[in-house]
């Protein structure tokens, strides 16, 4: 390994989060519009520059990286990057790879995931309402997902739910969707809305359900114990004393963990971004392509670009404007 990748506020990035594609099978309300115009294939990564991207990152000290989208299930040849990103669980030098999915592929592709050496996969899922699923995800159907989930606690994959907190829409199937996580062994994590793609500010404001407001009703039901562990991720949690259930719960907006990140995002097109919530980027496809046989540039720019990562981002709701917008879609740096 060579010298680790610090940022100017002291963070060591060990954490890359790679979206290896902007198509998603669904359209979520909140991630995108419903006529989306997808990138050429041609300006995507090809598997083979992935691969050396995720490797130079992982001689600089990343040990974890999250395969995410869009959908990452639906790039054409995925399985073939996770075999070949395996080889760096075997040497040791990477700790986790793992991947955000929609869920909708995972009946094909649990076993191979777990094959090539994931361990945990996180699943996106909002509501357990056959109706309520085809309206948020746009046309998404719910038991392909559920039949998905299943199909990755066969294969072993220790499963986490990350569902969108949304005012009038899941507000009422929180204790449904905790039963439901109990039940079958899953860990659940709330998002509160971020202000991201091309959905009106009004709409945004709107569905903003603060997760303070849905700790203060899961505490109508059950004691509830703050814990002070961190999973190395955004999420704090909660435990739910009757019951012992562990929720997550991720609160970039009312209460933000800028201060400890430990991550970036590198886009399908090889921009690499330091900040969800920000808009600095340093492009590091030319520093493939200009360069095919030899790294020394790549790593150069992925250090000069650590050497920019901003002190955290500037989501604000509290005046009740969306400052900080980003006309950038989540599925365009991966969540
Ligand atoms: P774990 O490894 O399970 O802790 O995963 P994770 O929370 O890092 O990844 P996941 O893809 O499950 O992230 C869930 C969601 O949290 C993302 O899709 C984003 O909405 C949000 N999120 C993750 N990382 C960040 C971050 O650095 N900043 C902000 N603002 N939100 C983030
Ligand atoms: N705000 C919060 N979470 C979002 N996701 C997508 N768009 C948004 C948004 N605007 C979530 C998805 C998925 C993860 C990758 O990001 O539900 O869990
Ligand atoms: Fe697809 Fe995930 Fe975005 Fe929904 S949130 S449209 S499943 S990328």
């Amino acid at each position: 390994m060579t010298a680790p990748l610090i940022d100017p506020f002291l963070r060591a990035i060990s954490y890359l989060r790679i979206s290896v594609t902007d198509r998603c099978d669904f359209r979520c309300v909140y991630c995108m519009s419903e006529h989306m115009t997808f990138l050429p294939k041609k300006e995507l990564l090809t598997l083979e520059e992935l691969d050396r991207m995720c490797s130079a990152f992982i001689r600089m000290g990343v040990e974890k990286l999250r395969i995410t989208g869009g959908e990452p299930l639906v790039r054409r040849g995925i399985m073939t990057f996770f075999d070949s990103m395996s080889r760096h669980l075997d040497s040791g030098a990477l700790k986790e790879l793992t991947l955000t999915t929609n869920g909708s592929q995972l009946e094909k592709f649990a076993g191979d995931l777990a094959a090539a050496g994931v361990r945990r996969v996180n699943i996106s899922l909002d509501t357990l309402d056959d109706k309520k699923f085809a309206d948020i995800t746009r046309w998404g159907r719910l038991a392909q997902v559920l039949r998905g989930i299943e199909a990755a606690q066969k294969a072993g994959l220790r499963v986490k739910i990350n569902t969108v907190a949304l005012k009038g829409f899941n507000e009422d199937e929180l204790f449904t969707l905790a039963d439901w996580c109990a039940r079958s062994d899953m860990d659940l994590t709330f998002i509160e809305v971020m202000p991201m793609g091309d959905i009106g500010n009004e709409d945004r404001l709107g569905q903003y359900w603060p997760l303070r407001d849905l700790r203060a009703t899961l505490a109508e039901r059950f004691t509830l114990t703050d814990l002070t562990e961190r999973s190395g991720g955004p999420a704090r949690y909660i435990r739910l004393e009757e019951t012992g259930q562990k929720i997550g719960l991720i609160t970039p907006l009312s209460h933000n963990f800028c201060e400890s990140c430990n991550r970036v995002r590198l886009t399908c097109t090889g921009e690499l971004f330091t900040c969800l919530g920000q808009e600095g980027k340093a492009d590091l496809r030319p520093f493939l392509r200009d360069h095919p046989e030899d790294d020394t540039a790549l790593d150069q720019a992925i250090r000069r670009a650590i050497g920019l990562k901003p002190k955290g981002h500037d989501f604000d709701y509290s005046r009740q404007v969306v400052d900080g917008k980003m006309s950038r879609h989540m599925s365009h740096t991966g969540g």
